[in-house]
């Protein structure tokens, strides 16, 4: 596998403090071992065990049937996700306690307690289920701004078996249809405008641009932030819904397998791919993972800053979190607004315990200077987390010097939109940490890395990550697509499931993870298919054809980097305003996450003589390198000539 290389060698180490230790669930070496080697020879009485801990209506008969590449878990069981999340904790006395403490990017905050957050998801279930006549396995789309309402949204969908798809808020009008369509969702939760940057971001505009283009919406619930935002036809306003509704509403059991939500995520194929998550399984995962990973407490304050139209939103913002009682940060805005120290005055304010987040986000404050979080009282921090793509060692050890002074045990955890949980990850009361390893796989995951034949690597050698053992959050199909599923992640190693990542393990048996080995990047965290950002620029009459490709970006993990051949040999404008009016198409086909860091115009894209676009030579250009490797299959000779002004 002489494609794989190992570059990263990182030898300092960290132990966990024995104060962290001594107040951890999972605080000790010894009795953590055997109860990982137990999970490891026999995964399905771990996960067995680990069901436990949430709410069942009724018990499961067969834990876990497998017929490759289809896995039921917990067969027979019945449960319901918004009862797990919101009923249980009332029935234990926690009506009172803080669910949702939410803030806005001027400094508004606003708190929600579990009895108020069980409330306003009762009232928009029974919007959704008797004004809209909504029925379990029915598809609902949410389109809205991080404030307590999304949540809420997710909720009530779950509550009455809604399959809920979550839209984030950055993606543009197309990108919206494509979503809403392919999952024939016939509602869209939404809101008039959010809140960022000090602008307005008009979401309800965005979905009305698109309406004509989305017939199974039948109706738009509209959240309205501002008094003079005018309704029409299929909107109907949130607040004055709700309203009318009882604060109560009875939870029916659903399947274990029962679909919880879609999540459209990116492939390498220009189209978005729509990940179904169960019920059941799914819970255990994340509740499970949620508690030993972020050793939750029922004091911690926690907040992952992502939004909630990832996974990482989904299974750690809403989820994982409040399946546990747990106190959540919910923060509107950007991270630079209106000052570089936000974030920290937000972890200051709101006493925040425990804070999750993604490297790119560490390298920005990194760059922005150690003053900032110097400024603020970071000392109720005890815990830090890291998720989205490798974490450079010079990150971690910023985050651990100056945001965790030295004290906080980092957990650099490794997950896919996918696994629906983390699945390789340090226990930060026992695990030996080393910056830049996601460490071992939590019990019961039977991670590996593998060569081109599928047999295990040899320490420190690349290869394939793998997992090798159905786990109960793993995803369950892609949405009307059985025949994809199989394709992108049973086929490459039978009896395996296949990332799409590249790893390596060192000879203490830890995970380094290097990135993505197909045509999906991570920028800015975000996984973005670089053939979906190149059928959004050929879709510019002005382009005849494009290729994309990510080149090492110091904050964002990778920059797009788009090569693209005008139609017509001459550009009717100029070179600079034809790249600047691409970058611009692509933002309004897609959003702005996926618009093109650089565009250069080429007049050929180099090509084998069957015709595929040679991206690895692309990939040497776009880094300012000389074309390495075999180029003897090379259709048109010719180096790649670049159009310039
Ligand atoms: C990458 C995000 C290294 C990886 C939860 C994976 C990581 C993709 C890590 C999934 C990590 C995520 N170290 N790489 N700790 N976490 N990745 O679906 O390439 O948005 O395949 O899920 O992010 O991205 P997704």
């Amino acid at each position: 596998m002489g494609s794989i290389d190992t570059v990263l060698f990182e030898l300092r180490t960290f132990e966990p403090s024995r104060t962290f230790a001594a107040e951890a669930h999972i605080g000790n070496r010894l009795e953590y071992d055997t109860i990982w080697r137990q999970a490891q020879a026999d995964p399905v009485t771990f996960w067995e065990e680990s069901a436990r801990n949430i709410t069942w209506f009724s018990r499961w008969k067969r834990p876990l049937i497998w017929k490759e590449p289809y896995a039921q878990w917990f067969e027979g069981g019945t449960t319901n996700a918004a009862y797990n999340c919101l009923d249980r904790h009332l029935k234990e006395g926690l009506g009172n306690k803080t669910a949702i403490i939410w803030e806005g990017e001027d400094g508004s905050s606003q708190n929600l307690s579990y009895q108020a957050l069980f409330e306003k998801v009762c009232q928009l279930s029974n919007v959704l289920e008797v004004k809209f006549g909504l029925k379990p396995g029915d598809t609902a789309a949410i389109y809205m701004p991080l404030v307590p309402e999304a949540i809420i949204a997710m909720l009530a969908c779950a509550r009455i078996g809604v399959v809920h798809s979550v839209i984030f808020g950055g993606f543009s009008g197309p990108a919206i249809r494509d979503r809403v369509q392919d999952a024939e969702c016939k509602v869209i939760l939404t809101a008039d405008v959010g809140y960022r940057r000090g602008q307005e971001i008009e979401l309800l505009k965005t979905i009305d641009s698109v309406m004509p283009e989305m017939p199974t919406v039948q109706n738009v619930l509209v959240l309205k932030r501002k008094t003079d935002t005018v309704l029409k036809e299929k909107h109907s306003d949130w607040n004055l819904l709700v309203d009318q509704e009882a604060k109560t509403h009875f939870p029916k059991p659903f399947d274990s397998e029962h679909p919880l939500f879609l999540l459209y995520t990116s492939g390498t194929t220009g189209k978005p791919k729509g990940i179904i998550h169960s019920t059941g399984g799914y819970l255990v995962g994340v509740s499970t993972t949620a508690k030993w990973i972020f050793d939750l407490k029922t004091t911690d304050v926690f907040w992952c800053t992502a939004d909630i139209g990832w996974i990482t939103g989904h299974s750690y913002v809403v989820y994982g979190l409040l399946s546990h009682g747990a106190t959540i940060v919910l923060y509107e805005g950007a991270p630079f607004h209106p000052h570089p120290g936000r974030f920290w005055e937000i972890v200051d304010k709101h006493k925040v315990s425990i804070l999750y987040t993604a490297p790119t986000a560490i390298r920005a404050f990194m760059r922005a200077g150690d003053e900032h979080p110097r400024k603020y009282q970071l000392s109720t921090l005890r815990l830090l987390g890291s998720v989205g793509e490798p974490i450079n060692p010079e990150a971690w050890m910023w985050y651990h010097t100056e945001i965790g002074r030295g004290r906080c045990p980092i957990v650099d955890t490794w997950w896919q939109t996918e696994t629906g949980c983390i699945l390789i990850s340090p226990i930060p009361g026992v695990t030996t940490t080393r910056p830049g390893s996601a460490t071992k796989p939590f019990p019961g995951i039977l991670a590996d890395v593998v060569n081109e034949e599928g047999k295990s690597c040899s320490p420190n050698e690349g290869g394939y990550l793998v997992i090798k053992h159905p786990w109960p959050s793993m995803l369950r199909g892609i949405y009307k697509n059985p025949e994809r599923y199989k394709e992108a992640y049973w086929t490459k190693f039978p009896g395996m499931y296949f990332t799409g990542d590249s790893a390596h393990r060192d000879d203490r048996g830890y995970f380094w993870i290097k990135g993505r080995v197909d045509d999906v990047i991570n920028v800015s965290g975000h996984r973005l298919g670089t053939m979906e950002v190149e059928s959004a620029l050929v879709s510019h009459p002005a382009v005849a054809e494009a290729a994309v490709v990510g080149r090492p970006d110091p904050i964002k993990g990778q920059a797009l980097v788009a090569f693209v051949t005008p139609r017509g040999d001459e550009t009717k404008v100029s070179v600079k305003e034809l790249v600047r009016e691409l970058k611009e198409h692509v933002s309004r086909e897609i959003g702005a996450i996926a618009r093109p860091d650089e565009i250069k115009l080429t007049r050929t894209l180099p090509k084998t003589r069957s015709g595929k676009i040679m991206r690895r030579l692309l990939k040497d250009l776009a880094e300012g390198k000389e074309p390495t490797g075999d180029t003897t299959t090379l259709e048109n000779q010719a180096l790649i000539e670049l159009i310039e002004d």
